[in-house]
């Protein structure tokens, strides 16, 4: 096996001391985080705490007040617009709400991607990969649909295909079970694993939903006040008596 240098074994997002407010509402007050390759990690906290500030933070969405924030190696504060935009591409982002255009057919919507990042110019070479990602998700038979004509998890996994046609080493996912049943739910996070083996991708997953905590998740940070609350596998949640830890569990 090829030896690996050490910064490709370090963390793949490594977040420190992450400061965010808005107006007199403080947000995130010294938040941190390591994502290791090929990582499930969730970060769990109750609507409000600040989680898709948290990954905005990350992809320089949005500009933190204080702390650093380094993914795939490289210093996301200091970076120039171009080598953000660079960076970015290696980062899938899969969005609260699906994020379709609905005035745009699927295929539309998956090439969107490609054509802001430049990447697969020829029409050919286009839908080759937008016939590629569809069967990934299980939807081979859907490039003509509009949003419009599609179920609510059909939604999502174009909106997962979408995020993965760029090939991201890291993806973020801002709830992807939410407003949808249990099994479809289900199904998602299924699918999301199998994607994350298929792309061989790290991820970082944002919810309060803890059967994504219980099926998908190899580490849990609780996301409370602005700070890492508590840390750990779904088991040592489910058995704290931590009172934060417990309100997650009220209906289970
Ligand atoms: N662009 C913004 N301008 C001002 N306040 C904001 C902005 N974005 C988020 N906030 C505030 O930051 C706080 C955290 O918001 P955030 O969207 O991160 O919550 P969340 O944990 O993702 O909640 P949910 O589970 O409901 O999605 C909220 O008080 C929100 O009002
Ligand atoms: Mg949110």
């Amino acid at each position: 096996m090829e030896a690996r240098s050490p910064a490709l074994d370090g963390p793949v997002v490594q977040v420190r001391g992450l400061r965010k407010a808005f107006g007199s509402n403080l947000v995130l007050n010294g938040f941190d985080l390591d994502l290791r390759r090929g990582e499930n990690l969730m970060v769990l906290g109750k609507s409000g705490s600040g989680k898709s500030v948290l990954i905005k933070c990350i992809v320089r969405l949005l500009q933190p007040d204080a702390g650093s924030i380094a993914v795939l190696g490289q210093d996301v504060l200091a970076l120039d617009q171009e080598a953000l935009d660079r960076l970015r591409v290696r980062i899938g982002f899969l969005f609260q709400s699906s994020a379709l255009y609905d005035s745009m057919t699927v295929q539309e919507n998956l090439e969107f991607p490609l054509r802001r990042h430049w990447i697969a110019r020829d029409p050919k070479e286009k839908e080759t990969l937008v016939e590629e990602v569809l069967s990934a998700v299980g939807l081979p038979q859907t490039r003509k649909l509009y949003p419009s004509e599609l179920s609510g998890g059909m939604k999502r996994r174009i909106g997962l295909a979408r995020t993965l046609i760029l090939k991201p080493e890291i993806v973020l996912y801002d709830e992807p079970t939410t407003g949808l049943d249990p099994v479809t739910g289900k199904e998602i996070v299924e699918l999301i694993l199998k994607l994350q083996t298929a792309y061989n991708t790290s991820s970082i997953i944002i919810s309060h939903d803890l059967n994504v905590a219980k099926l998908a998740a190899n580490r849990i940070i609780v996301l409370h006040e602005g700070r890492n609350h508590v840390e750990g596998g779904y088991d040592d949640l489910r058995a704290s008596t931590d009172p934060v830890v417990r309100s997650f569990f009220i209906f289970m």
